[in-house]
Protein backbone atom coordinates (compact mmCIF):
# COMPACT_ATOMS: atom_id res chain seq x y z
CA UNK A 1 0.00 0.00 0.00
CA UNK A 2 1.16 3.63 -1.19
CA UNK A 3 2.25 6.02 1.28
CA UNK A 4 -1.75 7.40 1.77
CA UNK A 5 -0.22 11.41 2.50
CA UNK A 6 1.40 10.92 -1.00
CA UNK A 7 -2.20 9.87 -2.75
CA UNK A 8 -3.49 13.05 -0.52
CA UNK A 9 -1.43 15.16 -1.94
CA UNK A 10 -1.27 13.98 -6.14
CA UNK A 11 -5.47 13.84 -5.32
CA UNK A 12 -5.69 17.42 -4.06
CA UNK A 13 -3.22 18.63 -6.95
CA UNK A 14 -5.44 16.84 -9.40
CA UNK A 15 -8.66 18.21 -8.02
CA UNK A 16 -7.80 21.73 -8.94
CA UNK A 17 -5.97 20.90 -12.01
CA UNK A 18 -7.30 21.97 -15.28
CA UNK A 19 -4.48 20.34 -17.65
CA UNK A 20 -3.07 16.95 -17.22
CA UNK A 21 -0.62 15.34 -19.19
CA UNK A 22 0.84 11.33 -19.12
CA UNK A 23 4.07 10.26 -20.00
CA UNK A 24 3.94 6.55 -20.13
CA UNK A 25 5.87 3.51 -20.51
CA UNK A 26 5.64 -0.09 -20.84
CA UNK A 27 5.56 -0.37 -17.39
CA UNK A 28 1.55 0.81 -18.07
CA UNK A 29 1.18 -2.59 -20.50
CA UNK A 30 3.59 -4.77 -18.06
CA UNK A 31 -0.23 -6.00 -16.18
CA UNK A 32 -1.49 -6.63 -20.05
CA UNK A 33 0.99 -9.27 -20.66
CA UNK A 34 3.27 -7.01 -22.89
CA UNK A 35 7.14 -7.31 -22.21
CA UNK A 36 9.10 -4.20 -20.63
CA UNK A 37 11.99 -3.52 -22.65
CA UNK A 38 14.43 -3.68 -19.63
CA UNK A 39 13.21 -5.77 -17.04
CA UNK A 40 13.89 -9.82 -17.28
CA UNK A 41 11.37 -10.84 -19.82
CA UNK A 42 12.93 -8.02 -22.20
CA UNK A 43 15.05 -10.38 -24.17
CA UNK A 44 13.54 -12.64 -27.16
CA UNK A 45 15.56 -15.44 -27.73
CA UNK A 46 18.48 -14.07 -26.75
CA UNK A 47 18.30 -10.71 -28.49
CA UNK A 48 18.23 -7.05 -26.38
CA UNK A 49 15.28 -4.52 -27.99
CA UNK A 50 18.42 -1.80 -28.36
CA UNK A 51 20.26 -4.40 -30.47
CA UNK A 52 16.83 -5.29 -33.16
CA UNK A 53 15.33 -2.00 -33.21
CA UNK A 54 17.70 -0.21 -35.19
CA UNK A 55 18.18 1.03 -38.82
CA UNK A 56 20.97 -1.13 -39.03
CA UNK A 57 19.68 -4.16 -37.82
CA UNK A 58 17.25 -4.05 -40.07
CA UNK A 59 19.08 -3.51 -43.13
CA UNK A 60 21.50 -6.27 -42.16
CA UNK A 61 18.56 -8.94 -40.99
CA UNK A 62 15.43 -7.97 -41.81
CA UNK A 63 13.91 -11.58 -41.80
CA UNK A 64 15.02 -11.60 -38.20
CA UNK A 65 13.64 -8.30 -37.06
CA UNK A 66 10.11 -8.49 -38.82
CA UNK A 67 10.01 -11.88 -36.74
CA UNK A 68 10.64 -10.52 -33.51
CA UNK A 69 7.66 -7.80 -34.13
CA UNK A 70 5.34 -11.08 -35.87
CA UNK A 71 6.03 -12.17 -32.33
CA UNK A 72 5.49 -8.70 -30.83
CA UNK A 73 2.41 -8.28 -32.66
CA UNK A 74 1.17 -11.92 -31.65
CA UNK A 75 1.54 -10.82 -28.07
CA UNK A 76 0.14 -7.48 -27.95
CA UNK A 77 -3.15 -8.80 -30.32
CA UNK A 78 -3.95 -11.44 -27.51
CA UNK A 79 -3.55 -8.91 -24.63
CA UNK A 80 -6.18 -6.34 -23.41
CA UNK A 81 -6.29 -2.94 -21.71
CA UNK A 82 -5.62 -3.24 -17.88
CA UNK A 83 -6.86 -1.21 -15.02
CA UNK A 84 -3.65 1.37 -15.65
CA UNK A 85 -4.85 2.29 -18.99
CA UNK A 86 -8.36 2.12 -18.07
CA UNK A 87 -8.13 4.76 -15.21
CA UNK A 88 -6.07 7.17 -17.61
CA UNK A 89 -9.07 6.78 -20.12
CA UNK A 90 -11.59 7.89 -17.73
CA UNK A 91 -9.35 10.57 -16.83
CA UNK A 92 -9.02 11.72 -20.61
CA UNK A 93 -12.70 12.63 -20.19
CA UNK A 94 -12.53 13.77 -16.52
CA UNK A 95 -10.03 16.74 -17.26
CA UNK A 96 -10.69 19.99 -19.94
CA UNK A 97 -7.58 19.80 -20.80
CA UNK A 98 -5.71 16.10 -20.77
CA UNK A 99 -3.14 14.81 -23.09
CA UNK A 100 -1.37 11.14 -23.24
CA UNK A 101 1.95 10.78 -24.50
CA UNK A 102 3.15 7.12 -24.46
CA UNK A 103 6.16 5.73 -25.44
CA UNK A 104 4.04 2.36 -26.30
CA UNK A 105 3.92 0.83 -29.31
CA UNK A 106 1.04 -1.74 -28.48
CA UNK A 107 -2.03 0.41 -28.73
CA UNK A 108 -3.45 -0.20 -25.28
CA UNK A 109 -4.24 3.07 -24.64
CA UNK A 110 -6.59 3.43 -27.46
CA UNK A 111 -8.64 0.45 -26.84
CA UNK A 112 -9.19 1.92 -23.75
CA UNK A 113 -10.55 4.43 -24.93
CA UNK A 114 -8.01 6.82 -24.33
CA UNK A 115 -8.35 10.49 -25.69
CA UNK A 116 -5.76 12.33 -27.30
CA UNK A 117 -3.15 10.73 -27.25
CA UNK A 118 -0.01 11.08 -29.12
CA UNK A 119 2.16 8.36 -29.89
CA UNK A 120 5.64 9.17 -29.52
CA UNK A 121 7.78 6.27 -30.71
CA UNK A 122 4.44 5.16 -33.25
CA UNK A 123 2.30 2.35 -33.44
CA UNK A 124 3.03 -1.68 -34.09
CA UNK A 125 0.06 -1.60 -36.46
CA UNK A 126 1.55 0.76 -39.26
CA UNK A 127 4.05 -0.03 -41.37
CA UNK A 128 6.08 1.91 -43.93
CA UNK A 129 7.48 1.47 -47.03
CA UNK A 130 11.37 0.93 -46.21
CA UNK A 131 12.96 2.97 -49.04
CA UNK A 132 10.46 5.32 -48.92
CA UNK A 133 8.74 4.88 -52.55
CA UNK A 134 7.33 8.03 -53.85
CA UNK A 135 3.84 6.02 -54.22
CA UNK A 136 3.50 4.50 -50.99
CA UNK A 137 1.95 7.06 -48.26
CA UNK A 138 4.15 8.01 -45.30
CA UNK A 139 2.97 4.79 -43.14
CA UNK A 140 -0.64 3.07 -43.03
CA UNK A 141 -2.65 0.58 -40.59
CA UNK A 142 -1.49 -3.44 -41.22
CA UNK A 143 -3.04 -5.74 -39.01
CA UNK A 144 -2.42 -8.62 -40.76
CA UNK A 145 -1.17 -11.40 -38.48
CA UNK A 146 0.75 -13.87 -39.46
CA UNK A 147 2.13 -12.01 -42.69
CA UNK A 148 2.06 -14.37 -45.74
CA UNK A 149 5.38 -13.70 -45.89
CA UNK A 150 8.44 -12.38 -43.82
CA UNK A 151 9.84 -9.73 -44.45
CA UNK A 152 6.49 -8.35 -46.16
CA UNK A 153 6.88 -6.45 -49.09
CA UNK A 154 5.58 -2.83 -50.10
CA UNK A 155 2.37 -3.13 -52.04
CA UNK A 156 3.65 -0.21 -54.18
CA UNK A 157 7.22 -0.75 -55.12
CA UNK A 158 7.20 -4.56 -54.07
CA UNK A 159 10.22 -3.60 -51.72
CA UNK A 160 10.71 -4.03 -48.34
CA UNK A 161 8.59 -2.71 -45.86
CA UNK A 162 9.35 -1.94 -42.14
CA UNK A 163 7.21 -1.48 -38.92
CA UNK A 164 5.84 1.75 -38.63
CA UNK A 165 8.16 2.53 -35.30
CA UNK A 166 10.67 4.87 -34.15
CA UNK A 167 13.66 2.71 -34.09
CA UNK A 168 17.16 3.80 -31.98
CA UNK A 169 18.88 6.53 -33.70
CA UNK A 170 15.97 7.98 -35.85
CA UNK A 171 14.41 11.47 -34.81
CA UNK A 172 10.89 11.52 -33.76
CA UNK A 173 8.51 13.18 -36.29
CA UNK A 174 9.12 17.25 -35.66
CA UNK A 175 5.07 17.46 -35.20
CA UNK A 176 4.56 14.82 -32.55
CA UNK A 177 7.50 16.64 -30.50
CA UNK A 178 5.96 19.96 -30.67
CA UNK A 179 3.16 18.55 -29.86
CA UNK A 180 4.66 17.06 -27.14
CA UNK A 181 6.47 19.66 -25.68
CA UNK A 182 3.63 21.68 -26.01
CA UNK A 183 1.63 19.38 -23.47
CA UNK A 184 4.06 19.89 -20.89
CA UNK A 185 2.89 23.23 -19.96
CA UNK A 186 0.81 21.95 -17.84
CA UNK A 187 -0.94 21.79 -13.90
CA UNK A 188 -0.11 18.13 -13.61
CA UNK A 189 2.61 15.75 -15.20
CA UNK A 190 2.91 12.29 -14.08
CA UNK A 191 5.80 9.94 -15.77
CA UNK A 192 4.36 6.47 -15.37
CA UNK A 193 6.15 3.11 -16.10
CA UNK A 194 9.14 5.00 -17.97
CA UNK A 195 12.41 3.99 -16.94
CA UNK A 196 13.33 7.48 -18.34
CA UNK A 197 16.37 6.66 -19.63
CA UNK A 198 15.22 6.83 -23.45
CA UNK A 199 15.96 10.67 -24.98
CA UNK A 200 14.14 12.79 -25.84
CA UNK A 201 11.21 11.04 -23.99
CA UNK A 202 12.79 11.00 -21.13
CA UNK A 203 13.80 14.77 -20.91
CA UNK A 204 9.54 15.59 -21.15
CA UNK A 205 9.48 15.34 -17.40
CA UNK A 206 12.07 17.99 -16.46
CA UNK A 207 10.63 19.88 -18.85
CA UNK A 208 7.41 19.84 -17.66
CA UNK A 209 8.80 20.61 -14.12
CA UNK A 210 10.90 23.76 -15.68
CA UNK A 211 7.41 24.84 -17.24
CA UNK A 212 5.70 25.14 -13.34
CA UNK A 213 4.06 21.88 -14.00
CA UNK A 214 3.48 20.08 -10.51
CA UNK A 215 5.66 16.50 -11.62
CA UNK A 216 4.93 13.14 -10.14
CA UNK A 217 6.68 9.52 -11.10
CA UNK A 218 4.85 6.13 -10.42
CA UNK A 219 7.15 3.61 -11.08
CA UNK A 220 8.59 -0.15 -9.33
CA UNK A 221 11.79 1.39 -8.58
CA UNK A 222 13.66 4.50 -8.58
CA UNK A 223 14.58 5.76 -11.88
CA UNK A 224 17.24 8.89 -13.45
CA UNK A 225 14.42 11.08 -12.94
CA UNK A 226 13.26 10.35 -9.55
CA UNK A 227 15.20 12.56 -7.04
CA UNK A 228 14.16 15.37 -9.47
CA UNK A 229 10.25 15.30 -9.40
CA UNK A 230 8.47 16.62 -7.54
CA UNK A 231 6.48 13.31 -6.12
CA UNK A 232 8.11 10.21 -6.78
CA UNK A 233 5.81 6.79 -6.00
CA UNK A 234 7.02 3.26 -6.21
CA UNK A 235 4.29 0.80 -6.63
CA UNK A 236 2.69 -0.57 -9.19
CA UNK A 237 0.69 1.86 -11.81
CA UNK A 238 -2.62 -0.20 -11.62
CA UNK A 239 -2.39 -0.15 -8.04
CA UNK A 240 -1.75 3.55 -7.80
CA UNK A 241 -3.69 5.02 -10.51
CA UNK A 242 -6.37 2.89 -8.72
CA UNK A 243 -5.99 4.17 -5.62
CA UNK A 244 -5.61 8.45 -6.51
CA UNK A 245 -8.54 7.65 -8.70
CA UNK A 246 -10.46 6.45 -5.79
CA UNK A 247 -9.43 9.54 -3.78
CA UNK A 248 -10.39 12.23 -6.39
CA UNK A 249 -14.22 10.04 -7.12
CA UNK A 250 -14.78 11.08 -3.44
CA UNK A 251 -17.18 13.91 -3.29
CA UNK A 252 -15.54 17.31 -2.43
CA UNK A 253 -12.41 15.57 -0.76
CA UNK A 254 -10.94 18.56 -0.95
CA UNK A 255 -13.56 21.10 -0.84
CA UNK A 256 -12.96 21.02 -4.61
CA UNK A 257 -14.44 18.91 -7.08
CA UNK A 258 -13.43 18.59 -10.95
P1 LIG B 1 11.53 0.15 -20.00
O1 LIG B 1 11.45 -1.32 -20.21
O2 LIG B 1 12.83 0.81 -20.20
O3 LIG B 1 11.05 0.53 -18.55
C1 LIG B 1 9.86 0.05 -18.00
C2 LIG B 1 9.71 0.69 -16.65
O4 LIG B 1 8.47 0.31 -16.12
C3 LIG B 1 10.78 0.25 -15.63
O5 LIG B 1 11.32 1.41 -15.03
C4 LIG B 1 10.00 -0.60 -14.63
O6 LIG B 1 10.48 -0.42 -13.30
C5 LIG B 1 8.62 -0.02 -14.76
N1 LIG B 1 7.52 -0.96 -14.45
C6 LIG B 1 7.41 -2.26 -14.77
N2 LIG B 1 6.22 -2.74 -14.39
C7 LIG B 1 5.55 -1.71 -13.81
C8 LIG B 1 4.27 -1.56 -13.22
N3 LIG B 1 3.40 -2.57 -13.14
N4 LIG B 1 3.95 -0.35 -12.73
C9 LIG B 1 4.82 0.70 -12.78
N5 LIG B 1 6.03 0.61 -13.33
C10 LIG B 1 6.40 -0.57 -13.84
O7 LIG B 1 10.39 0.78 -20.94
P2 LIG B 1 10.23 2.28 -21.45
O8 LIG B 1 10.65 3.27 -20.41
O9 LIG B 1 8.87 2.39 -22.00
O10 LIG B 1 11.78 2.66 -27.54
O11 LIG B 1 11.27 2.30 -22.62
C11 LIG B 1 11.40 3.44 -23.40
C12 LIG B 1 11.69 3.07 -24.81
O12 LIG B 1 12.80 2.21 -24.88
C13 LIG B 1 10.61 2.28 -25.51
O13 LIG B 1 9.56 3.07 -26.02
C14 LIG B 1 11.33 1.64 -26.62
C15 LIG B 1 12.45 1.11 -25.77
O14 LIG B 1 13.49 0.57 -26.36
C16 LIG B 1 11.91 2.40 -28.83
O15 LIG B 1 11.61 1.33 -29.32
C17 LIG B 1 12.45 3.54 -29.62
Amino acid sequence: MQDANAIDRIVKKLSSARSVTVLTGAGVSAASGVPTFRGKDGRWKSYRAESLATPEAFAENPQLVWEWYQWRRQLIANCEPKKAHEVLASWSRRFDDFTLITQNVDGLHERAGTGNVIRFHGSIWEVRCWSGCRDAPDRWLNEIIPFPEVPPHCPYCGGLLRPGVVWFGEGIDPEILERSFVAVTCDVFLAIGTSSRVHPAASLSNAAKAAGATTVEINLEPTPVSSQLNLSLEGAAETILEQIDQGLSKPNAFGKGI
